[in-house]
């Protein structure tokens, strides 16, 4: 099992080179290949708005921003069908390949230049347990249509193989494959096959 904590702290690290605004969108664009045009891009400039409008601590300043943020994350998942709540923990140059089916919890943590693609779901598990969601280290690439479920954590480095079905922890730099998703090169993948 991967240990959390590595992962969250990871994260954290970054939160702590507090990056304007201006700077985070600068990252974005260039991790988008300059193309502002992109929903990806879009997506994640929204979501960079709306984490950065709640740092304006007066309600009378914030409310029209949050009317703002509200209007825009509703046009981006209507439009490209992405959906990235302000909520979740977004590292820094998380690049959104490509746009629609893309739904991402809001206690999702995605650690620094992982890339999710088109199709790709990450949530909860149970509908009894409706705030469990997957936490993804550094350089996590997600394939498309992959699908990961519940409190889990993806280490640092790993693929997860299109249209997986991840249930369970992945351990850093390995890939993962199927439904439910096997590690591959493991003894557990093996048998199974
Ligand atoms: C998983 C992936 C990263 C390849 O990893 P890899 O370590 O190079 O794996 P390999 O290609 O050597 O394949 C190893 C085994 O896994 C299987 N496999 C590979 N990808 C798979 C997938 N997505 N689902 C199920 N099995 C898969 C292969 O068939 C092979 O099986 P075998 O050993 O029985 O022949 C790649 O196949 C993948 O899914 N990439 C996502 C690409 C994507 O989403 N592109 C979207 C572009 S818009």
């Amino acid at each position: 099992m991967v240990a959390q904590p590595e992962i969250t702290s990871s994260v954290k690290e970054e939160e702590t080179t507090e990056l304007g605004l201006w700077q985070q969108l600068k990252e974005d664009w260039i991790a988008h290949g300059k193309d502002w045009t992109k929903p990806g891009f879009r997506a994640v400039a929204v979501y960079r708005f709306g984490v950065w409008r709640m740092k304006i601590k007066p309600i009378f300043f914030r409310a029209p921003l949050s009317i703002l943020y509200r209007s825009l994350f509703r046009k981006i998942r209507n439009s490209y069908g992405i959906e990235l709540p302000y909520s979740a923990q977004l590292g820094r140059r998380v690049v959104i390949e490509h746009q629609s089916c893309i739904v991402i919890h809001g206690d999702c943590v995605i650690g620094d230049d992982c890339i999710i693609r088109q199709g790709v779901t990450m949530g909860n598990r149970y509908l009894d347990r409706p705030f469990d969601a997957p936490k993804l280290g550094k350089r996590v690439n997600v394939g498309a249509g992959a699908k990961l479920f519940g409190n889990i954590t993806i280490g640092d480095d790993a693929n997860i193989g299109a249209n997986a079905v991840v249930l369970s922890d992945i351990p850093p730099g390995k890939t993962a494959v199927g439904i439910p998703a096997k590690i591959l090169g493991s003894k557990k993948s093996e048998d199974n096959t």
